[in-house]
């Protein structure tokens, strides 16, 4: 079985919830983009790629749900969409990239079957090339990953995290692919525990060796010399090169700096935000102290704590080796770099 994040069904979206991975593989279908805002916002579907692909879809759902209405009242539906899948996650870049190619579209076509037939086919198109996309930058990636590699991973950046294939765990894929042994250590994620319910599972059904270890063991494994690189996702990328990623990967990535590991970053073209100038802009999601002070129905923290929760972090563009693309690999990303890379129109290019 390949591992599907997302199928489109013409007139419903089904998602695979990964609120019950690893223990239930069940999907949930969607009709209206208010049901798709809320799987993204409570996680069913979560993942940079993944949550751009979605919201796209829900601007097709909103678009085939007022296909009898004449244009300015479909104009008017998709605004409400989009409103709403806008304010589902404020993070991940992804979302407002997608929003954007589908706006986009619904501001030039005139008729109403012609807006909603070229909506489905811009929510299609988007899914089918994030898949493109990371193969082609898990094969820029596998090149810097030695044979019989040892890599160390945050959240879960595979098939579920994106239209499929992956972006940290792409590279890895590719790797494998390219005939390279490489084994996985997954960091669990704490505290929605992306690493040690998804990336756990997604690369067990794959056949690729891994090992997880709680957030707080990264340490002591870097120091250890078992790690050749760390390669992780990320969620945004601001003009001058710093990362925001699940949280956990700064610390992570000032432990690999502290001794000597490589720290690469694998994402799209889309993930880049040249809008926002530095990491301190990009707004971090504050998440429900529930997931702190419990898990499920299982409490464990005392009643009336109080809990900083950030689902995000940021590390700086100063302790990242490399920032892995569709186009290419950047070495120690900085603003010149990434303005140069705008000034080829690749970036264009990906935002339409
Ligand atoms: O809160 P999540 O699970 O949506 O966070 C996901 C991450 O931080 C991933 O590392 C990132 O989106 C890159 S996924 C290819």
């Amino acid at each position: 079985m390949t591992i599907e994040s997302l199928r489109w069904a013409d007139s419903h979206l089904d998602i695979l919830d990964q609120r019950s991975l690893p223990m239930r593989v069940e999907y949930l279908s969607c009709t209206t983009a208010v049901e798709v805002a809320h799987a993204i916002r409570t996680l069913a579907v979560r993942g940079a790629p993944a949550i751009g692909c979605t919201a796209a879809y829900g601007i097709a759902l909103a678009a085939i749900g007022a296909r009898h209405e004449q244009p300015p009242a479909l104009r008017a539906a998709l605004a409400a969409a989009d409103a709403v899948l806008a304010a589902s996650r404020p993070t991940a870049v992804n979302l407002f990239w997608a929003l954007a190619r589908m706006r986009a579209i619904w501001s030039t076509a005139d008729t109403a079957p012609l807006m909603v037939d070229r909506l489905i086919r811009e929510a299609v198109d988007i899914h089918r090339d994030d898949i493109a996309v990371n193969q082609r930058l898990g094969a820029f990636g596998a090149t810097l990953v030695p044979d019989d590699a040892n890599v160390l991973t945050h959240c879960n950046t595979g098939a579920l995290a994106t239209a499929g294939h992956g972006t940290a765990l792409g590279v890895v894929r590719s790797a494998i692919e390219a005939g390279k042994r490489v084994h996985v250590f997954a960091d669990e994620t704490r505290p929605v525990l992306q690493g040690a319910r998804l990336t756990a599972w997604e690369l067990q059904h794959d056949g690729i060796p891994v090992t997880l270890l709680p957030d707080g063991a990264a340490g002591q494994l870097l120091a250890s010399g078992r790690i050749d690189l760390v390669i992780v996702g990320a969620d945004r990328v601001a003009a001058n090169g710093d990362v925001a990623n699940k949280i956990g990967t700064y610390m992570v990535a000032v432990l690999a700096a502290r001794h000597g590991v490589p720290f690469h970053v694998a994402c799209p073209l889309s993930t880049l935000d040249l809008a926002i100038d530095s990491g301190r802009e990009i707004p971090i999601e504050q998440r429900p102290a529930a997931e702190v002070t419990g898990f499920g129905t299982e409490r464990w923290a005392p009643e009336g704590i109080d809990v900083f929760n950030p689902a995000f972090d940021v590390t700086p563009a100063e302790l990242v080796t490399s920032l892995i693309t569709e186009v290419g690999v950047i070495l120690k990303p900085d603003r010149e770099k990434l303005l140069a890379l705008a000034r080829t129109g690749a970036l264009l290019r990906e935002t339409g």
